[in-house]
Formats: C-alpha cells, sequence, structure tokens
C-alpha cells in the first residue's frame, strides 16, 4: 500500500538547497525531463525497427520492474541528500556508516547527463530545423493541402541529408538549441526549470492528443493498433530485448543522476512511491500514444514502419505531403517535440550544473556556463560526424566503439555502458548498501508493496542490469 502524502505544497527544508514550489511542479519538471526525443523519437523508431508487439509489451515489463524501482530510488536519495547527486549519495552514505566513494555512482551519472547533453542538443537542432521548414511552408503555401506541395516526395526525403551535410547549419542550430536550454537552467529550479516545465508540458500534451486524434481520423489507426500491440512470441529475442530495457532507461532518464538531482529538490512531506509511478505512468503512456501517433500517419501513406531513427525527420514529414492541412499539422507537431526536447535538455544540463556548483561553489550562472561551453564543443564534435568528420572513428580499436563516428560513439557509451553502470550501482546502494531505516524513511512505501520493491531494488534489478550491460558490451554472448 502506498502511505497517504501530507499537504499538496511541498514543504521545503529552508536554507538548504534551491526547491519546486510544489509537488506538481515536480511531476511536471520530472515528466518534462523523462518525456523528449526519447518518446517521439527513438521508442517508435525502435519498436518500428524492433518488429513491434514484441518490443513494445516487454518495453513495458521493463518500465514496472525496473525502471519504475530504480527511479524510486534515485528520487529518494536526492530528496534525503538534499545536494547535488555525488554529495546527495556521498551523505546517504555516510549516515549508513559507509564509504563515500559510493559517490561514483552519481558521478558516472553526472558524466552520462552531460555527455547525453551533448548529443541530444545536436538532434534539438534537427526538430528546430524541422520547425522552420514547416513554418516556411506554411507561409508559402498555406493551409490548403498537404505539407511541401508540388515537391516530390525524395526531395522532402532529402531534407535530412540536406542538413546531414552542412556542418555550419548543424552547429549553428545545436548551439541555439543549446542556448535555449542554458537560459532556462541558468534562472534557476523555480524560476527557469519549473516555468519551462509548467508552461510547456501542458502545451505539449494538448498538442500531442490532438495530432493524434487528427491522425487517427486519417486511416492508418487500426493498422497501428495491430502493428504495435499484437504479441508474437518468436520476435522476442535477445536483441528486441535489449533494445527494450535500453529505451526503458533513456525514456525515464535513469542512470545519469538527472532524477536524483530533481529529488534534491522535493520537498519531505512528498510520497515519492507515487509521484515515481506518475512519472513513469505518464513517460510509458506518451511513449505508446507516440506509436498510435506517428504510425497511423505512416501507414496511411503507404510507407513502411522501420524506418528507424528516419521515421519521425524522413519517413513523417513524407507523410504529412498527404495529409489535409499538412504544413500546419507538420509545423505543429515539431514544435510539440521541440518543448518535449527542450523539458528534458534542461534536466540533462541541472545535473552537471548542480554538481559544479556545488563541487567548486560557483554561482548557478557560472556553473550553467561552464559546463554548457563543454557539451558545445563535444556536440560539435558530435553534429561534424555527419559530415566534415564523417571518416573519423576514433575508437576504431575498441570492437565496441569500431566503425563509429562521434555522434554514435556518444550514444553507445551513455546508453550500452554509462547508463547500466549508473543504474547497478544505484540499485546494489539502496537495496543492500544505505541503511534499511534511512531508505524506509523515504521511500513512501509499506506493507506487501514495500516487500516487493525491496526484491526488485535487491535482486532484480543488478542482476537483470548486468545481463543487460555485459550483453551490451559483448554482443557475441548473445550468439
Ligand atoms: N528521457 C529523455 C527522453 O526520453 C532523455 C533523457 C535521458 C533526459 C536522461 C534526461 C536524462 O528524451
Amino acid at each position: 500500500m502506498i502511505a497517504t502524502t501530507g499537504s499538496d505544497e511541498a514543504a521545503r527544508q529552508p536554507g538548504t538547497n534551491e526547491g519546486w514550489s510544489s509537488r506538481s511542479a515536480f511531476i511536471l519538471a520530472a515528466v518534462g525531463s523523462a518525456v523528449g526525443l526519447g518518446n517521439m523519437w527513438r521508442f517508435p523508431a525502435e519498436a518500428g525497427a524492433n518488429g513491434g508487439g514484441a518490443f513494445v509489451l516487454f518495453y513495458i515489463l521493463c518500465v514496472v520492474l525496473i525502471g519504475l524501482p530504480v527511479l524510486l530510488s534515485e528520487t529518494l536519495i536526492g530528496r534525503h541528500g538534499q545536494a547535488s547527486a555525488p554529495e546527495s549519495v556521498r551523505r546517504m552514505a555516510a549516515e549508513s556508516g559507509k564509504s563515500r566513494h559510493w559517490d561514483a555512482l552519481a558521478s558516472i551519472g553526472v558524466l552520462g547527463a552531460f555527455i547525453v547533453l551533448s548529443f541530444y542538443c545536436v538532434v534539438g537542432g534537427w526538430v528546430l530545423y524541422y520547425v522552420g521548414a514547416f513554418a516556411q511552408d506554411l507561409v508559402t503555401t498555406g493551409l490548403t493541402g498537404g505539407a511541401f506541395q508540388g515537391r516530390p516526395a525524395e526531395e522532402v526525403e532529402a531534407l535530412l541529408p540536406g542538413l546531414f551535410g552542412n556542418g555550419g547549419l548543424m552547429v549553428a542550430l545545436q548551439v541555439v538549441f543549446l542556448l535555449i536550454t542554458l537560459y532556462f537552467v541558468a534562472r534557476g529550479v523555480s524560476g527557469g526549470i519549473e516555468f519551462v516545465a509548467t508552461w510547456l508540458m501542458p502545451a505539449f500534451f494538448i498538442l500531442f492528443l490532438a495530432i493524434t486524434v487528427y491522425g487517427a481520423f486519417t486511416g492508418g489507426f487500426a493498422e497501428a493498433v495491430t502493428y504495435l500491440f499484437s504479441f508474437e512470441p518468436e520476435r522476442l529475442t535477445g536483441p528486441v530485448m535489449l533494445a527494450a530495457v535500453g529505451q526503458a532507461f533513456f525514456s525515464l532518464s535513469l542512470g545519469v543522476a538527472g532524477m536524483i538531482t530533481y529529488g534534491s529538490y522535493v520537498g519531505r512531506d512528498v510520497n515519492l512511491a507515487g509521484t515515481s509511478t506518475i512519472i513513469a505512468g505518464a513517460d510509458t503512456a506518451v511513449a505508446l500514444i507516440a506509436g498510435l501517433c506517428i504510425f497511423p500517419i505512416v501507414f496511411a501513406a503507404g510507407l513502411e514502419p522501420n524506418a528507424g531513427p528516419a521515421l519521425m525527420f524522413q519517413s513523417l514529414p513524407r507523410a504529412f505531403q498527404d495529409m489535409p492541412v499538412g504544413s500546419l499539422i507538420g509545423l505543429l507537431f515539431f514544435v510539440m517535440v521541440f518543448f518535449a526536447a527542450l523539458t528534458s535538455s534542461v534536466s540533462l544540463l541541472e545535473a552537471p550544473t548542480a554538481w559544479v556548483k556545488d563541487k567548486f561553489e560557483m554561482s548557478r550562472v557560472a556553473a550553467t556556463m561552464c559546463v554548457s561551453a563543454g557539451a558545445l564543443l563535444l556536440g560539435a564534435l558530435a553534429a561534424l560526424s555527419f559530415n566534415t568528420l564523417e571518416a573519423w572513428h576514433p575508437l576504431d580499436g575498441m570492437s565496441l566503439f569500431a566503425d563509429m563516428g562521434v555522434f554514435d560513439i556518444l550514444d553507445t557509451v551513455t546508453s550500452k555502458v554509462l547508463m547500466p553502470i549508473g543504474a547497478i550501482l544505484t540499485s546494489i546502494f539502496v537495496g543492500w548498501i544505505a541503511s534499511r531505516r534511512l531508505i524506509d524513511a523515504e521511500n513512501g512505501l509499506n506493507g506487501g508493496l514495500h516487500k516487493f520493491w525491496l526484491f526488485l531494488v535487491r535482486w532484480l534489478c543488478p542482476l537483470a542490469l548486468t545481463a543487460i550491460l555485459l550483453v551490451g558490451i559483448f554482443p557475441s554472448l548473445t550468439d
């Protein structure tokens, strides 16, 4: 049974750390962190590339049995410590009489957040590019007919390779996206991060539902439902399972200290089990609905569902060509994705910023600038790996990164190495190392659910995640 929360207002401990103004502000910010390109771009692409239903059902299982327990573990560490992620772990370890070096779990996470931030802004830049392309199209062709009228489908598909070929533009868009993120993080937790979440998340949900309902009427809906939810057990292979767990972690923003950091701004009276359930539920619902938003449009246009990462940036714009008022729908779609991406990138910047601020006793603005400068440089290398630096595969000597440019290396090192390690250590720390008294006081669970959660955190999460880590690093293990 989940214990009841106190008042809705989060009672902050004065003088400890910055904080959310209310429980609902925390929920919106955390849902904002979770809902992002992972849901809109990665989830439909992964589901499509991995055969639909089997992936989707296993994904849901991973969210419930692994994602949710780790999410609760991360937020409770943060809430207990009321400081940046590594400092929060250190405090909990010290109070439990354990080594302060457990803070490594959060340091790995902070590094992971920084790396994800750097390539996330590159993709954020692509989203901005499509916002611009559809806005321009709306101005030139108006509301009649589909998007990009009179232009052959190949030309619309060529927008993405066209952008990839222009390194300068890619870096410029990446920088714009990063600067917008920086602006809100520099303004602080309640003044900036919470502001973005409380305005953009409701706007996101309205656009999202409107486009999904509209897409459902353009045909292809029944086909999409069958595709996403028909379970064919023989399709549930090792690589599909691996893709599903990795996606669940990325989508819930786990393993990179982001949720520890957001948890550190939560008041003592908030029931973390309840809020974690809401956050994971909302994130999963958005991922599933994103599938029901994108696939009907793709099917109605007679396109293939397995285009992978190109699904959102190539198949969908092409599908908008056949859709009534396609330019407007396309514009609204990419504006909505931009909102989702921004509330996530803000959390990615916040985790390393909070650490730099604590560690070097810097002001928030200075800390934000330092982290952003680093992310800009690394991100620029990632952006240029699509063009100028295409042939540069710096880690060719390591089999995990063979033949990869910087963008793919950053993606792989975070999703296959840092995120699983961060999450394994988190579950071991909460399940075995930290004092039960501290954990029990924070987690908001009792009775059978408490026991079940403890079982998942102690056994299932570390074991399943270790298997995933090993298979991710040594793919030959599944042969
Ligand atoms: N969860 C975000 C998404 O789905 C990405 C993210 C990962 C954000 C890790 C913060 C931390 O897009």
